[in-house]
């Protein structure tokens, strides 16, 4: 397997998206980060132009790795990137009932197949709605967020809207 699709909101990136990201660009000839949207809802707390810029800034040391948005369905995105599976980390046991329907519909509706990265015991209890919630109330998110991207977050979710 070369090439791998790997999705998510990324509202905002995350240590934990790093750690799978990094990891995978190891793994892989070909890593996608695609920030999956949807035109029709709400833009979530970080635009998607700042989502896809502050990803592209914290993976650039990373050569084989592209970041690049879609909407619509993922299994569309993966065609679309051309690529030969999606990759999705596991935090815990509580991701795992969900991924393993997305990952079995995924399968269902587009042939598409899921590969499963074991997220690093160091970040599997960081997820990106409790970043922003931290952030918001002006906690310190140090060691949560890549730290080149770490004062543009907090500019972009304590800024007024
Ligand atoms: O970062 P997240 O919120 O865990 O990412 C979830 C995401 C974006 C990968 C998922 O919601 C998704 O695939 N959305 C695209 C729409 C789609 O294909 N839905 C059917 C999934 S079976």
């Amino acid at each position: 397997m070369r090439s791998v699709l790997y999705p998510g909101s990324f509202d905002p990136v995350t240590a934990g998206h790093m750690d799978i990201i990094r990891r995978a660009s190891m793994a892989f000839d070909r890593v996608v980060v695609g920030i999956l949207h949807n035109p029709q809802k709400p833009s979530g707390a970080v635009p998607l132009d700042k989502r896809l810029a502050l990803l592209r800034m914290a993976a650039k040391e990373l050569t084989n790795v592209e970041v690049t948005a879609f909407s619509g369905l993922l299994v569309e995105a993966a065609g679309a990137a051309n690529v030969d599976a999606v990759l999705r980390g596991i935090r815990s046991t509580l991701d795992t009932e969900d991924e393993l329907m997305m990952a079995r519909l995924n399968r269902q509706i587009g042939q598409v197949e899921t590969v499963f990265m074991a997220a690093s015991p160091e970040v599997s209890h960081i997820s990106a709605t409790y970043v922003r919630q931290i952030a918001r109330l002006h906690g310190d998110i140090r060691g949560l967020v890549p730290e080149t991207v770490r004062e543009e977050i907090i500019r972009l979710l304590t800024q007024p809207q």
